[in-house]
């Protein structure tokens, strides 16, 4: 398309329309939401338990938020405004969050010292340490034990060297009835010669039993995604050695050298990717010719979110109801009926989920929502007795500053522009009780709509509604 007939440029523009101008057309209930089922695909090959994806945003998905979210059978893609190492880190971290027994441990040696070990505990979001020499277990230091020592004390003066251990051959259940026993929360694994082989936790051990619909692995392990620059293949391939799923994250992928580049990488990787953002049937059918079988999904959505500003100071954009339609309808051209397609972008409740559903979307990925919660990276705020944490757009000046994610936006020449902004969300507590109001608003948005699941959603009608005022 494109129009050089300035008469009617207006008059023949398609409509773009925001979340509140729109309603779900309500059709005959067949079942009670309740049993509404919202299982759906996140790529090609990863089915999700719900429809939710937090944010590869540095105010919303490293590793803790991305263990949540897999708990409950959603993802989360960690972000990438940090160091290949540190992003590689918090993927580590996701997987090794649930493994009955760990296998990927991070240790310490006998030499470092009591800061040593705080900083990597904080840094990992771990409470201990096995002191290990020659491959040998020598000791274990919990953060009890670190806490009132002298910052400058040497790990061997302080450790527990008297390891309770267990052997490789040790079940789920023996070992929960060890820990109990001797009142540790840490069961090193060790083979007959004492050599250090892993690592059982009791906390693991017990939230195991309790996630029903977590998403996991053949091992075992939770499932994690990882965001990517096009242009950094050794961070791509790094990633990949742990990563469930790469998720190439640009503004605008509808870009010829992020297209080619993002070639490259499915090429050498031999693994699809999700691609995005793009906006429009063209980006979506572009993206498809050239990566072919290499696209794993795509995330649909450019200038809409909470910490956008990029159509207000560009004038560019595509809201995401209407870029979730273009790449269902290019979709349907192609009748490439496999390739999910995930809105993203300005959604703050499971009706706007539902909504971008019926629009063609598969699964929706939440920045604000999540980046209010507990498991999201940043501090709870206390301003005047009430609670915030902070959100922020990739693009802004601050994130920008980070110096990782400059990439994400292509490069105009001059004075780099800031296309998102900072804000402060209300606190909502855990990501837990957020995941089940968005699961009950969605369920109930299903029943409404006279559906059974999100498959069925996308038939749904929808009724104009510009007059809405926002509640
Ligand atoms: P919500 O509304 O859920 O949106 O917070 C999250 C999505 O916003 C996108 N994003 C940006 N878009 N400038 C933009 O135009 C930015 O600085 C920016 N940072 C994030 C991104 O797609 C995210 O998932």
């Amino acid at each position: 398309m494109g129009s050089n007939d300035f008469y009617t440029k207006l008059s023949d523009s398609q409509e773009a329309f925001a979340f509140n101008s729109v309603l779900l057309r309500p059709g005959k209930a067949v079942i009670e939401p309740k049993d509404a089922d919202i299982s759906t695909n996140f790529s090609k090959s990863i089915r999700l338990s719900i429809p939710f994806i937090s944010s590869p945003m540095d105010t919303v998905t490293e590793s803790r938020m991305a263990i949540a979210m897999a708990r409950r059978g959603g993802i989360g893609v960690i972000h990438r405004n940090c160091s290949a190492e540190e992003e590689l880190d918090m993927v580590k971290a996701v997987k090794r969050a649930e493994s009955f027994i760990i296998r990927d441990v991070v240790t310490i040696g006998k030499g470092k010292t009591v800061k040593d070990a705080v900083d990597i505990m904080n840094r990992q979001s771990i409470s201990g340490l096995p002191v290990v020499e020659g491959g040998k277990l020598i000791g274990i230091v919990t953060s009890r034990d670190v806490r009132d020592e002298d910052p400058s004390a040497r790990i061997m003066d302080i450790m527990t060297k008297d390891v309770i251990t267990a052997n490789e051959s040790i079940g789920e259940e023996d070992a929960v009835k060890q820990m109990r026993k001797e009142k540790i929360e840490k069961l090193p694994i060790v083979d007959k010669d004492g050599n250090f082989k892993g690592l059982i936790t009791y906390k693991d051990v017990k939230v195991k039993g309790k996630y029903k619909s977590a998403l996991r692995d053949s091992d075992g392990r939770l499932l994690v995604a990882a965001a990517v620059s096009p242009f950094d293949i050794e961070r791509a391939k790094m990633l990949l050695e742990v990563a469930d799923q790469l998720l190439i994250d640009v503004a605008h992928f509808h870009n010829t050298n992020v297209m080619s580049a993002t070639k490259r990488i499915v090429k050498e990787t031999g693994k699809p990717v999700i691609v995005g953002n793009l906006g429009t049937r063209e980006g979506v059918l572009d993206a498809i010719s050239e990566l072919d079988e290499g696209v794993a999904g795509l995330r649909m959505g450019l200038g809409s979110g909470s910490i956008c500003i990029t159509s207000d100071v560009t004038r560019a954009g595509s809201p995401t109801l209407y870029a979730v339609s273009q790449a269902a309808g290019a979709l349907q051209e192609l009748g490439a009926h496999n390739i999910p397609v995930i809105a993203d972008g300005g959604m703050k409740n499971g009706g706007d989920a539902a909504l971008a559903f019926a629009f063609g979307a598969d699964a929706v990925m939440f920045g604000y929502v999540f980046a209010a919660c507990y498991e999201s990276p940043t501090p709870i705020l206390d301003i005047e007795g009430k609670q915030f944490k902070k959100h922020r757009g990739m693009g802004s000046k601050a994130a920008r500053e980070r110096g990782a994610i400059v990439d994400r936006y292509a490069d105009s020449g001059g004075k780099k522009i800031a296309e998102g902004i900072e804000m402060l969300v209300p606190y909502k507590g855990r990501v837990d009780d957020a995941i089940d109001e968005l699961i009950g608003e969605v369920k109930a948005a299903i029943g409404y709509a006279g559906k059974t699941d999100i498959a069925g959603m996308k038939s749904t009608e929808v009724l104009r509604a510009p007059q809405r005022e926002k509640k």
